[in-house]
């Protein structure tokens, strides 16, 4: 009877077990600290997922390094190292870009090899570079330039795509597909030149052998429609087809980054950039893609959803409203309240806070293109310590409601949860000069909630 009902309740909670993806939150690893892996890819191994990505700062747009993270459901993740740091000097060294890091296992060596971005601070050297290891999550050795016919590929955005045959392709920014040696360290062919295409690019194969070409418009860290071409093979021909989000989404406010393809449940990846507080700021748009035919798509934007089964996770409805008079609002003079209760401030140093007693706690708001940072602190009352803090990222161009930030789980205690108006503003003007950005320094607060697990 015991056995049966442990085995009752194992079932129970690996049923309940929670592969939730959250989406527009920043992640925190095992150390509290955020998950900081942009321009994304993930390689499965052994049942194991490892993301790795750009290690951004929150001061400069220079290089620092490549990170990987694992994890055993795509939604928990630990860092585990830098894998590929800054090095002393060449195409990655001091004061340069290092971007889109795309990690494949090599077939015949067996050996892991990453490609990657790397470019002057002005974005006026580009090139592909090329680094391997012998273990996945082991400290990459950079080779410098990966070379076409002897010479670099002096090309910015970069993707890969491994087919299922084994073959890696490089995939270039509006155009060129590259098919890769069979070592992955040198490229043998162009096989496509793909018209229209655009940054950002990134492959998958349909389940009847279709292939997907995802890239993006050219605008900066600002988001954008992405789009799509397909193709019955790589070699082409290549047709443009339309967005794969609903258009005007900017794509979920996102820019596409891979495709993460095990068989099972295709994920889009792209960036929430947040310009110049990436490291904090910056966060993930995870989402399930469906590909029927030659049709992309992914129809609806999900907050959260569960990993397993792709469906809508409704956090809210598992969340406990903090009420409006546990709220305690600093400088009142300074917050405007809209119709639907949202709490407004562009004044700096004006702040919104709520007690809690451990636990997560969310805060609910909006982004539009008046918003800019808000800082959230969590101060530990019995230690009169800030225990949490971090920036948050109110800009978007076209608005957006949802959770903002969720805590790490907080334990049993008396917490404080702040977030103050910055004047800190996300602005930033591209290659050519243009400007992007807000155009204000509001924070939008709707609620706080506890989140209940
Ligand atoms: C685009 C690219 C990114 C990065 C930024 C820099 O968004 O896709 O990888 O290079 O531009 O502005």
């Amino acid at each position: 009877m015991k056995a049966l009902s442990f085995i009752l309740l194992l079932f129970i909670s690996l049923l309940s077990h929670a592969q939730t993806i959250v989406n527009g939150v920043p992640w925190f690893d095992q150390n509290g600290e955020t998950v900081n892996a942009h321009g994304a890819c993930i390689v499965k191994e052994d049942g194991k997922f490892y993301l790795f990505g750009e290690w951004k700062s929150d001061t400069s747009n220079a290089f620092p390094g490549f990170s990987c993270y694992v994890s055993d459901d795509l939604s928990d993740w630990e860092f585990r190292r830098v894998v590929l740091p800054m090095q002393k000097d060449g195409i990655l060294g001091p004061e340069r870009v290092g971007e889109r890091c795309k990690v494949m296992r090599c077939p015949k060596t067996e050996e892991y090899v990453m490609l990657m971005h790397c470019d002057d601070m002005r974005y006026k050297d580009p090139h592909v570079g090329i680094a391997t290891s012998k273990t996945i999550d082991g400290e990459y050795t950079f080779h410098g330039p990966i070379l076409y016919n002897g010479k670099p590929i002096k090309k910015w955005d970069m993707g890969t795509f491994q087919d299922s045959d084994g073959k890696g392709y490089l995939l270039i920014h509006h155009g060129s597909i590259y098919r890769l040696s069979d070592d992955y360290r040198s490229i043998d062919t162009l096989v496509a030149n793909v018209k229209g295409m655009g940054e950002s690019p990134a492959m998958m194969k349909g389940r009847d052998g279709t292939y997907f070409l995802l890239s993006s418009n050219l605008t900066s860290w600002e988001k954008n429609d992405n789009f799509y071409h397909t193709a019955p093979s790589i070699e082409g021909p290549w047709t443009r087809q339309g967005f794969f989000c609903p258009e005007g989404t900017l794509t979920y406010n996102s820019q596409t980054t891979f495709v993460f393809n095990d068989g099972e449940l295709p994920m889009f990846m792209g960036d929430r950039w947040s310009y110049p507080h990436q490291a904090s700021a910056a966060t993930y748009v995870w989402l399930p893609i469906h590909a029927e035919g030659t049709k992309l798509s992914i129809p609806n934007y999900m907050q959260a959803w569960d990993a397993t089964t792709g469906k809508l996770v409704d956090l809210l409805s598992k969340a406990k409203r903090v009420k409006t008079n546990r709220i305690d609002i600093s400088s009142m003079d300074h917050w405007t309240s809209g119709a639907d209760g949202t709490l407004r401030s562009n004044h700096q140093g004006a702040t919104i806070g709520t007690r809690f007693s451990g636990g997560r706690i969310a805060i609910f708001g909006e982004t539009n293109k008046h918003g800019a940072y808000g800082k959230v602190s969590i101060t530990d009352l019995e230690k009169d310590k800030v225990v949490h803090s971090l920036l948050i990222d109110f800009y978007s161009k076209v608005p957006d409601r949802g959770l903002r930030y969720i805590s790490p789980r907080l334990p049993k205690g008396k917490y404080r949860i702040d977030v103050e108006v910055t004047g800190d503003r996300p602005n930033w003007s591209d290659k050519k000069g243009y400007k992007f950005g807000t155009d204000n320094s509001y924070i939008n607060i709707k609620d706080f909630y506890l989140i209940k697990e």
